[in-house]
């Protein structure tokens, strides 16, 4: 039998700050790093340490010898076990005081610059119920907490709806309560999860791809309307037709009910066919004065209030006269570049997915626009020498990318443009700062205006506006 190696426990470790995927940072007296689980600023901790790299430390808080003034009571019962609102346990003025410096930093030592004006985070008006779009996950196994584990009574072979545990890909949180989405959506959750029950459904099996119910969607828009998008394991026309009409005939307010197969080692729904059962096929969205339509797989911001607060600052940093050509790269389903026609001469989008370019087309001719139009393509292949001589040379280029940001030959082509100001929205500052510190031969940094699309988690969305030098 092997030795049990003893636990790795460091004592007083002070946490000083949090970086951009959430995890604390703490220090001890002599200067050793550690990344910790479970830490806020202004705590001071014991750490068991589960990892050692050659710099720092991983591990997590296991007795709090000072708890931080910013720490508060978590406000839903699945807050530690559900991976969606991690810093439920921080005020939320000091979630926004990490969130600037975290944008801040990154601007600093990634980006190299130094921008003229940081504007204080925008935080949201709502803190809970703010999504409009939530995905859930059934699963015959269900994640158990550390004392659950250690209780031989209780099995984790239990049907569940909810979602994925950190770190697990097989293991569902059984959410009676969400605090994300508004009702009806955890009526809905609810009703579908006893549903499947009382039809002896079988709920999926993640690690032998089986079961009835794989996920499915809710998307909720400000103006009432009322998507649902499920996502099943197997083709069974009759079984499916029933469970269907059941949802339908119970929830009167959807109105848009759709679903597919998913026979695949993975969840997404982007590649494939989704059928509409009830319905118009999509919902419709109002951000401002523009309407948009969102199919079951088009991008759209998920937090509308906010969204709007996001595209408003967007068009105070474009700050156009109505004479310019902008282009909007990875517009989705143009969603600023609609924003913004009203205010421009012309706008074109670029948007690797063609359903998103339908919707954007369809998008534009709902709101009586006709100075914008739309290109499914890549960036880093559309946006070449040929398509600047088709479209005229941008005046300004507002660019959103995901969170992996640009590519470089991407990047190649925008310094190319040579357009006189870029406005880059980003959801994660490091990729942005990245790519700000590869334009910055050609751009200088003028302003910058962090955005809180998502309370109680540790993601940013930042906009930054870049000048030709
Ligand atoms: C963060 S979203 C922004 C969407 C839009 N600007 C909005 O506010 O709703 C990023 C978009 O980029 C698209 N995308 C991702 N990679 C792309 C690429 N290489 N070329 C073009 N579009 C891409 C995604 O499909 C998604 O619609």
């Amino acid at each position: 039998m092997g030795r049990r190696r003893k636990a790795h426990i460091v004592e007083e470790v002070s946490i000083v700050d949090v970086v951009e995927k959430g995890k604390a940072v703490g220090k001890t007296a002599d200067g050793k790093v550690y990344f910790v689980d479970g830490g806020v600023p202004g705590d001071v901790v014991d750490v068991l340490v589960t990892k050692k790299k050659k710099s720092y430390y991983v591990g997590r808080a296991i007795h709090f010898r000072e708890y931080s003034k910013d720490r508060v009571e978590a406000f839903c019962t699945h807050f530690g076990a559900c991976g969606g609102c991690k810093w439920q346990h921080i005020a939320y003025e000091a979630q926004l005081r990490h969130k600037q410096s975290i944008v801040e930093n990154a601007l600093v030592r990634i980006g190299k610059v130094a921008p003229e004006t940081i504007y204080p985070i925008l935080g949201a008006p709502e803190t809970t119920f703010y999504r409009n779009k939530l995905e859930f996950s059934a699963s015959n196994k269900r994640w158990l907490s550390k004392e659950e584990l250690s209780d031989e009574s209780i099995s984790n072979g239990q049907d569940v709806l909810g979602f994925h545990a950190p770190g697990t890909y097989d293991k569902v949180v059984d959410v009676e309560k969400c605090f994300l989405q508004a009702e009806p959506s955890n009526t809905i959750r609810n009703k579908v999860r006893a549903l499947l029950k009382a039809k002896e459904l079988p709920f999926y099996d993640i690690k032998a791809k089986e079961g009835f119910l794989r996920n499915f969607m809710v998307r909720l828009t400000s103006i009432g309307e009322l998507m649902l998008v499920f996502s099943f394991g197997k083709k069974d026309d009759a079984l499916i037709k029933d469970f269907l009409e059941e949802i339908r005939t119970t929830f009167p307010e959807v109105t848009s009910l759709h679903y597919c197969i998913n026979t695949k080692m993975n969840d997404t729904i982007l590649d494939l066919d989704i059928i509409t059962y009830h319905g118009k096929g999509y919902v419709e969205e109002k951000l401002g004065d523009i309407r948009y339509k969102i199919g079951p797989k088009s991008f759209f911001q998920t937090n509308s209030s906010q969204g709007k607060n996001l595209y408003d600052v967007v068009v105070d940093f474009a700050a156009l006269n109505g004479t310019e050509n902008v282009y909007d790269l990875y517009t989705g389903t143009g969603s600023i570049a609609l924003y913004l026609a009203n205010h421009c001469r012309q706008v074109v989008g670029i948007e690797e997915i063609a359903d998103a370019i339908k919707d954007a087309n369809f998008n534009a001719s709902m709101n009586g626009i006709d100075n914008a139009v739309f290109y499914a393509g890549d960036v880093k292949d559309v946006l070449g020498e040929g398509f600047r001589q088709k479209h005229g040379k941008p005046d300004l280029v507002i660019t959103d990318p995901p969170r992996a940001g640009m590519h470089p030959k991407a990047i190649e082509l925008l310094l190319a443009l040579e357009a006189p100001r870029i406005v880059y929205v980003s959801c994660k500052p490091s990729t942005q700062a990245r790519d700000i510190e590869l334009l910055s031969d050609k751009y200088k940094v003028t302003k910058v205006q962090p955005v809180d699309m998502f309370p109680h988690t540790f993601h940013i969305e930042n906009v930054a506006l870049l000048e030709l030098k």
